[in-house]
């Protein structure tokens, strides 16, 4: 690739401007020519001549949402087979849906899945639609999610852009501009790059350049198809993109959480919350978790009980980092008769069916303290 670098706007933007698709066209096709050769063998990815099934595809993509392929292989497994189509899932109960994505994190999109899979059911007679506009007003799906089903499944000629799409194209261009004021003109770049054809593999061909050669951290520049294309590889200074603005860390939180141990070996839990933060798990009772969080006052924030109740504070802390700010929980602990009743909206459950529970890994953390020095 030689055009020549562009300087677009004042100082802050030097990108390169995308050539005319024609001329384009050799660096794509080495790049599809590179993806029939070492594409990814993804449980839910079709095989060359199979026709993509929507359903697959739309589970892995809501799946994949800011996790790994490793991390959702077991969970896409386990709910392909329990739910093998649209149908089956969305006349699956909430419960079952949520328990089954247990660990996955970000809880919401469980939710957004199953309505998800009733919208598709009775507004669209079990078949996703290929529109993007369409699949866009489905519950969950966001610009990228819709694009990258519409691509995979239906070959719509559009470019889903992810994190590691976003880092590919920044390091092909050598896109100066900083994130996230960048990510408009990484898309549009990237859109320049569409072929005519194979809008599903070029989609998949981009997302597995990202996640196998072109890593963050010592990207491996000498296996990959754009060695010439890449701007950043000339330049020999791939690892600066994309540009992003120095990170300021969320502010810590921090907070109490109780566990209850009832002498049948049940411990108390709650469901939180639908809304927010880790909606509708379950969880132990808890403070508010804060800024300015008083230690001292913690024991004002536990469950009421009919039982009178000694909490021991446990040693160390339990600490969590959630996207936007890390936490750190202290832990109480308290032994209570087999005949203590729970308060109203929590129940005991038995400790041996705690992996049953539809509980963040957050609440698994402060289980594993609580059980491993009561
Ligand atoms: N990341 C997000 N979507 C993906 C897909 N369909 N294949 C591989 N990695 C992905």
């Amino acid at each position: 690739m030689d055009a020549p670098c562009a300087i677009v706007g004042a100082m802050t933007v030097a990108v390169r401007l995308p050539r005319r698709k024609k001329s384009r066209t050799p660096e794509v096709a080495e790049l599809l020519a590179w993806y029939d050769r070492h594409a990814r063998a993804l449980p839910w990815r079709a095989r060359r001549g199979e026709r993509p099934d929507p359903y697959r595809v739309w589970l892995s993509e809501i799946m994949l949402q800011q996790t790994t392929v490793k991390a959702v292989a077991p969970y896409y497994a386990r709910f392909l087979s329990r739910w093998p189509t649209i149908d089956a899932l969305a006349a699956a109960s909430l419960d079952d849906v949520l328990r089954a994505w247990a660990g996955l994190g970000y809880y919401a999109r469980a939710r957004n899945l199953h309505t998800c899979a009733k919208v598709v059911v009775e507004l669209h007679d079990g078949q996703f639609p290929s529109d993007m506009a369409a699949l866009r007003a489905l519950p969950g799906i966001g610009d990228y999610t819709a694009a990258a089903v519409a691509a995979i499944a239906f070959n719509v000629p559009t470019v889903p852009v992810d994190g590691n799409v976003e880092r590919v194209v920044s390091r092909l261009f050598a896109v100066e501009k900083e994130f996230p004021a960048a990510k408009p003109v990484i898309k549009q770049l990237a859109a320049s790059l569409l072929p005519s054809d194979r809008a599903g593999d070029f989609a998949q061909a981009l997302m597995d350049l990202g996640a196998t050669i072109c890593s963050p951290k010592r990207p491996a520049c000498a296996l990959c198809p754009w060695p010439d294309a890449c701007l950043a590889n000339a330049r020999g200074n791939q690892e600066m993109f994309p540009r992003k603005a120095p990170k300021r860390e969320g502010q810590l939180r921090c907070g109490a959480a109780f566990v209850v141990f009832r002498s049948d070996a049940r411990v108390l839990l709650r469901r939180r919350p639908d809304k927010g933060l880790l909606a509708s798990m379950m969880e132990v009772p808890g403070s508010e978790w804060t800024h300015d969080f008083d230690q001292s006052r913690a024991q004002r924030s536990a469950p009421r009980l009919r039982a009178k109740v000694q909490w021991q504070r446990l040693r160390g802390t339990v600490r969590h980092v959630f996207t936007h700010f890390p936490l750190e929980l202290v832990v109480f602990a308290a032994q209570v008769p087999r005949a203590t009743t729970a308060p109203k909206g929590a129940r005991w459950v038995k400790i041996d069916e705690l992996r049953d529970e539809a509980l963040p890994n957050l609440m698994r953390k402060v289980l594993a303290h609580a059980l491993d020095r009561r």
